[in-house]
């Protein structure tokens, strides 16, 4: 065992709910919360703030040198992400920068990057990961590893529904060719796509609700540290 506990390794396609879900569980559990894609994202709104190309990785490479990445806890679980103490939120769920993201997160010396601090914040144990590639990159040995889907279909249903409660306007067609192209870009990139790892368990969640999704994942959690929550 870890000093904090277990790693429960939380990954799957973009718009899954794996942040919802994840916190919960993290909040259910005692455990951190940790999204992984927040780093590639606050990476990416600091290329487009400073108009560094998105494919120049020498250049985005010395962009995340030249700042402080600090990880300040957040509210409830989750730890946030700050790039010289200005903690991202907003700013870095906009469109532009979920695109920008997804590009930047197929460089190999981005993710090396990434890999690194993502180890730093897991290792000690007792912490929710979110991402793409936590159960078959940054910690293959994790103890519970966990693959989150669901159908392109009910995630732009999701999603339409958010914006919409939100006082939003949601085009359907849109965000369903959005959400596509983001899981075509994330899952045939070379390096660490996205990917089942052989030892997750895959939990499709297209028609399921959240509560029944974060039930399902506190019984896994519960079978493989033998706790009761
Ligand atoms: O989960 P998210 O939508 O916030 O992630 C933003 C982008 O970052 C996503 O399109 C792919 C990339 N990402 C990744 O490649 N590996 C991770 N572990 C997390 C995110």
């Amino acid at each position: 065992m870890r000093k904090n506990g277990i790693i429960i390794a939380l990954d799957g396609p973009a718009g899954v709910g794996k942040s919802t879900v994840g916190k919960r569980i993290a909040a259910a559990v005692g455990y951190k919360f940790v999204s992984t894609g927040k780093m590639y994202r606050a990476l990416a709104w600091k290329a487009l703030q400073a108009s560094v190309p998105l494919n120049d990785e020498q250049a985005l490479l010395e962009l995340a040198d030249s700042v402080k990445w600090s990880f300040p806890k957040g509210e409830g679980p989750e730890a946030d992400v700050a790039l010289d103490d200005r903690i991202l939120q907003d700013e870095i769920i906009v469109e532009e920068v979920s695109r920008a993201s997804s590009v930047i997160a197929m460089l190999p010396g981005v993710r090396q990057l990434m890999k690194k601090m993502q180890q730093m914040a897991g290792a000690a144990g007792g912490v929710v990961m979110e991402g793409r590639d936590i159960g078959t990159n940054i910690f293959p040995d994790a103890e519970l590893k966990i693959f989150l889907d669901a159908s392109a279909e009910a995630r732009a249903s999701r999603r339409v529904g958010q914006l919409k409660a939100q006082g939003h306007a949601a085009d359907y067609e849109e965000i369903l060719s959005f959400i596509k192209k983001r899981d075509y870009q994330d899952s045939t990139r070379k390096v660490n796509p996205l990917k089942k790892a052989d030892d997750a368990i895959y939990l499709d969640s297209t028609f399921l609700n959240q509560d029944q999704v974060v039930e399902k994942i506190i019984a896994l959690f519960n079978e493989t540290c033998g706790e009761k929550y």
